[in-house]
């Protein structure tokens, strides 16, 4: 008998300790009582931080367009070791931002889950927070106290639309030129586009490298880039300040004239309807060419001692001048979150991370990317790794950056500037008709 009534006991305690056990879990397990959206949506007022407490790891997709640098694999393992409940792994996108834009479209039109984060180019967020692709920040912010005061004015309301924030910015980018110091002596930095032309002729017919120039001319969203960069220094625009098309003018005609004289030197490859900002870094970093035009990253990129032949041998000046002065035109990456991912909290957390002080420190050390925090412009070690964030002519080329058009249906306007000026750079239209075409075809998709 005491043996049964041993058992017996033995068996509660189990039964018992089991039932304990599986209590415990709930939190997680059962995670269908409430949906993700919901509990994201109200989480806010629990005051606990994302991922923390549960002992089970939650899995982030973060998503972006391939980096040349080491900055995406810092920061993602940066993160992951200090957030040991989350874990993020990296889902490379198309390097070329309109391909980019599209995947992430057919994505969130089915309403995917697939990724949580993505940084988003400084030309969608309008689209994105119309279409419903991507959450509201402003209740995290505020919970967090994360402050919009904090960050450079200009890419903040480039994340913003209709008074809310969609997106955080990540970085600035602004066009510039590099060139190589073993090539070009410092005082004879070509300050104009004729004398560039020039420059990169002499250079490219005395040997010094199989190119003179590089530049981003494949019909894509950076030909939009560097045609705003040539219509600007000639004193064009394509909006003016209400937004109306104005690109019908001498002085638009004078700047495409130029990218297409530029375009067709023989001192560019000869398949420069084919380049990327990927196609253009590779022949710099190569050693084909003493002069680029491309975005801060290039700096890092060819200083790198991995991928680089002429680590120690690049300097940064502005674009060259057209007759109204120099132009570079505005770029940037911010981040977002998927509106349909499942762990709206966790993701939270990591676009914090990733724009705020400390993840922008690691991206402008091992990435070259110029930081949205002015602050960090102060950031010695930030300093030392990017020399030219110090440069007059780096601060005000950030400072007067050319935005492109903002538009809901930025695509279609894109798409039309792209067309026209591949044409003008085919020979298919002069300057004076692309202009004509975009003025009309502008209007049309303007309404
Ligand atoms: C860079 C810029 C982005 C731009 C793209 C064009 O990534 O940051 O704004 O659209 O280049 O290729």
């Amino acid at each position: 008998m005491k043996a049964k009534y041993w058992l017996l006991s033995l068996m509660l305690i189990v039964v018992v300790a089991l039932a304990a056990c599986s209590g415990g879990g709930d939190g997680e397990a059962t995670d269908d009582t409430g949906s993700d959206e919901d509990t994201s949506e109200t989480s806010g007022d629990s005051g606990e931080s994302a991922g923390e407490g549960d002992g089970e790891v939650v899995e982030l997709v973060y998503a972006r367009g391939q980096d040349s640098t080491k900055a995406s694999e810092m920061l993602i393992k940066e993160f992951n070791d200090s957030h040991p409940n989350i874990n993020v792994t990296f889902r490379e996108m198309p390097s070329d931002t309109g391909q980019q834009h599209d995947a992430y479209v057919t994505m969130l039109n089915a309403e995917s889950s697939e990724i949580d984060v993505m940084d988003l180019d400084v030309v969608w967020p309008a689209e994105f927070a119309q279409a419903g692709y991507v959450l509201e920040l402003d209740r995290f912010m505020q919970r967090d106290g994360v402050e919009a005061s904090d960050y450079n004015q200009g890419a903040m309301s480039a994340a913003q639309f209709n008074g809310k924030q969609w997106a955080m910015p990540k970085f600035i980018d602004t066009g510039m030129l590099f060139y190589r110091t073993d090539l070009v002596e410092e005082g004879e930095v070509p300050q104009t586009w004729d004398e560039l032309m020039t420059s990169a002729s002499n250079i490219q017919s005395e040997g010094g490298a199989e190119f003179g120039y590089l530049m981003q001319a494949k019909q894509y969203e950076g030909l939009v880039c560097n045609a705003v960069e040539f219509i600007a220094s000639y004193g064009g625009e394509i909006l003016d300040e209400n937004g109306d098309v104005a690109v019908n003018s001498p002085e638009t005609v004078a700047g495409i004239s130029k990218l297409v004289e530029v375009a067709n030197a023989d001192f560019v490859p000869g398949n420069i309807n084919t380049f990327t900002e990927v196609e253009s870094h590779t022949a710099f970093i190569e050693g084909q060419s003493p002069y680029i035009r491309n975005w801060p990253y290039q700096w890092n990129l060819a200083n790198d001692e991995e991928q680089s032949e002429i680590v120690d041998k690049v300097g940064v000046a502005p674009l060259p001048a057209g007759d109204a002065g120099s132009a570079a035109a505005l770029g940037g990456w911010m981040t977002a979150i998927n509106k349909y991912s499942e762990n709206k909290e966790e993701a939270w957390e990591f676009v914090k991370f990733m724009t705020g002080p400390e993840g922008q420190k690691i991206s402008a050390i091992n990435g070259g990317l110029a930081p949205t925090l002015p602050a960090l412009f102060e950031d010695e070690e930030i300093l030392e790794a990017n020399p030219f964030f110090t440069q007059e002519g780096f601060q005000n080329a950030l400072e007067g950056a050319v935005s492109r058009p903002v538009a809901p249906n930025y695509p279609e306007v894109s798409e039309v500037i792209q067309i026209n000026v591949s044409k003008a750079i085919a020979g298919e239209l002069t300057p004076e008709e692309a202009v004509a075409a975009m003025e009309e075809e502008l209007n049309a998709v303007m309404q």
